[in-house]
């Protein structure tokens, strides 16, 4: 796994990370994250992003496993979160995952412990989706608000 954490004197606004499709992936991705919020004064966000980059992360490595040509070697074994702080703080989560399947809020029966987390994301996120890029493979994205006063803080859209 590689990382590149941007020290709040950069320009840098993005955090890559390749990570192993295993569960393992959930907690390495967790900690990224609450590290690079911190590092751009965005801790406040933290509870929230971490949640959500979970989930997101959890339902790369349980439901987009199943990668078909044309991805072959390397990309097949990668789940890519990024992490983008642009008028709001974005998370993406790419998986190489068959096209077929799709990201969808389930109704979650109240003792049911599965079809929760994209509820999760719905609610808490501004703004959520999910597309398959040309190369293969799909991203589902969330996008948070940026606290009041933030630099870069652009008005709600929901
Ligand atoms: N990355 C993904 N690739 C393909 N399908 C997905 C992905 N994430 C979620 N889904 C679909 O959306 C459904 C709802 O996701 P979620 O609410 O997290 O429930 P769960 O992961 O417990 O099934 C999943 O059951 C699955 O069918
Ligand atoms: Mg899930």
């Amino acid at each position: 796994m590689s990382r590149t954490v941007p020290r709040p004197e950069d320009k840098l606004i993005e955090l890559v990370e390749f990570l192993a499709p295993i569960p393992e992936a959930v907690p390495v991705a967790r900690r990224h994250v609450a590290e690079v919020l911190r590092g751009w004064g965005l801790g406040a966000l933290t509870e929230t992003a971490v949640l959500l980059t979970c989930e997101l992360v959890a339902n790369a490595v349980k439901h987009g496993s199943s990668a078909p040509a044309p991805l072959t070697g390397r990309a097949r074994q990668q789940i890519v979160l990024t992490v983008r702080h642009r008028g709001g703080l974005f998370i993406e989560v790419w998986d190489p995952g068959a096209k077929g399947l799709h990201p969808q809020v389930r109704n979650a029966a109240p003792h049911d412990e599965v079809g929760r987390g994209l509820h999760m994301v719905d609610t808490l996120s501004r703004a959520w989706g999910h597309y398959s890029p040309a190369y293969g493979g799909r991203t589902v994205w969330c996008e948070l608000a940026l606290p009041a006063g933030t630099e870069g803080e652009r008005a709600s859209a929901r």
